[in-house]
This record gives structure tokens, C-alpha cells and sequence, in this order.
């Protein structure tokens, strides 16, 4: 069996890894995984089912019967639950986003979307981002891109980005809740947010995204054949 070309882009929010996923994933003509939806699908059942945030047995019955998929719309993503329900509003929030990076700290739920996740690596290729694509779920794939930025810049991103989408924020309590996030997913003893040793790791706080984009397409360049 050939083996599936797997690109994976790690990193905290607000540093870019999902425009430049898509950007990739466009160009390559490869596959997409958005691995944070996942999680956050589980946390939008949990909350929605009045889970705790401590039973992992539950989460984790969640995360292993999750029926997700993802139907390009109009220029955007969209993450179907169940077959017909549209989600993609939902999980955005910053409560969904919390609540699932405390869901993903129990290894019972990460355990259960493992094999998921490695389901999306199909021919011709697989662009994936996440916390631990490169470490844990593709630790053989053939380029690794880390990124980082301050946690202003960061929090700057995430304001401007939730303000597009017409939600109402806070950029000082946007800015705790990321630091509270962030501190979550590198200090958890699961699969914390470290890049792997092979991972090429990119300061994106002084750089656009068309930037961050034509730095990451020059490495893929390297490794696989851009069209
Ligand atoms: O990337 P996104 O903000 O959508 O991810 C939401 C949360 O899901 C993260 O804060 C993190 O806790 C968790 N996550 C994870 N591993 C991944 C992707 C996301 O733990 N591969």
C-alpha cells in the first residue's frame, strides 16, 4: 500500500493553523482535518446533555459514538453532527472551546478519537491541525509545522475573528480565558501542546497570514510537489 502524505500544523489559537489548513489543504488538493472541531463536538453534546466535565466515562462514550462530518459550504467548512445537524455556529463559541479543552484533557476522550481521527488520512493526502497532530496522532508524517505567536497578538486574532462572525466579546476577559486555555492543554500530563522534536516551529506575531502562508508553502515545497 503507498503510504498517505500527511501534513500536520500544530499550535495554540489564534496563531493561524486553520486558514492555513485550508490554504494547504486547497492547494495540495489533499484532505482536511480540523481536530479541535472534534473536540469541541463533544463538548457542544456534553453541554448540551448536562454531562460533568469530570466524568471522563460518559465523555468518552461521546467522543467513541461522535457521528461528525465536514461538507464544504459556501468558501467555509461546515461540521454536521449526526448526519443533519449544522453545528458550525455552536462550537465557536468560547464556552465551547473551554469546555472542550477541559473535556480533552481526559485520556479516556482522546483515546476514543484517536482512531477517528487517523480515519481522515486518505489518498492523496491529509492536511491536519490541532494540539497534537505531529506528537501523537501522525507522529510518521512527512512535514511538521508548529506554530506560536504572543498571547496579545493571539488574543488580538480571536477578538477580531469572533467580532466578524457578529458575536459580542470582551478582549480582557477573552485574553484570561485564553492564557486560562493555553496554560490547560500545555500543562495537561496527556498529550500537551509541545512540538514535536521533527516539527518546524514558526513565530506567526509579526507576520500576516498571506505571509504565514508563503513561508509554510516553501517548506511543503520541499518535502512534497506544490501544483
Ligand atoms: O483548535 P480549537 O480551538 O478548535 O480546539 C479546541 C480545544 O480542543 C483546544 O483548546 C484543545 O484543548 C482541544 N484540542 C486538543 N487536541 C487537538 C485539537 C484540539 O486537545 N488535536
Amino acid at each position: 500500500m503507498p503510504e498517505i502524505p500527511v501534513i500536520t500544523i500544530d499550535g495554540p489559537s489564534g496563531t493561524g493553523k486553520g486558514v492555513l489548513c485550508g490554504y494547504l489543504a486547497d492547494r495540495l488538493g489533499w484532505h482536511r482535518l480540523d481536530s479541535g472541531a472534534l473536540y469541541r463536538v463533544v463538548a457542544h453534546v456534553a453541554l448540551s446533555r448536562g454531562v460533568a466535565l469530570e466524568n471522563d466515562a460518559e465523555l468518552a462514550q461521546i467522543a467513541s459514538s461522535l457521528d461528525v462530518s465536514f461538507k464544504q459550504g459556501r468558501g467555509e467548512s461546515r461540521v454536521i453532527l449526526d448526519g443533519n445537524q449544522d453545528v458550525s455556529g455552536a462550537i465557536r463559541t468560547e464556552t465551547c472551546g473551554n469546555t472542550a479543552s477541559q473535556a480533552a484533557a481526559h485520556k479516556a476522550v482522546r483515546q476514543a478519537l484517536l482512531q477517528l481521527q487517523r480515519q481522515f488520512r486518505q489518498m492523496p493526502g491529509l492536511v491536519a491541525d490541532g494540539r497534537d497532530m505531529g506528537t501523537v496522532v501522525f507522529p510518521d508524517a512527512g512535514l511538521k509545522i508548529f506554530l506560536t505567536a504572543s498571547p496579545e497578538v493571539r488574543a488580538d486574532r480571536r477578538y477580531k475573528q469572533l467580532k466578524d462572525k457578529g458575536n459580542s466579546v470582551n478582549l480582557a476577559r477573552l485574553s484570561a480565558e485564553i492564557k486560562e486555555r493555553d496554560a490547560r492543554d500545555a500543562g495537561r500530563s496527556i498529550s500537551p501542546l509541545i512540538p514535536a522534536p521533527d516539527a518546524i516551529v514558526i513565530d506567526t506575531s509579526e507576520l500576516n497570514i498571506d505571509e504565514v502562508c508563503s513561508r509554510v508553502a516553501a517548506e511543503v515545497e520541499k518535502v512534497f510537489r506544490l501544483p
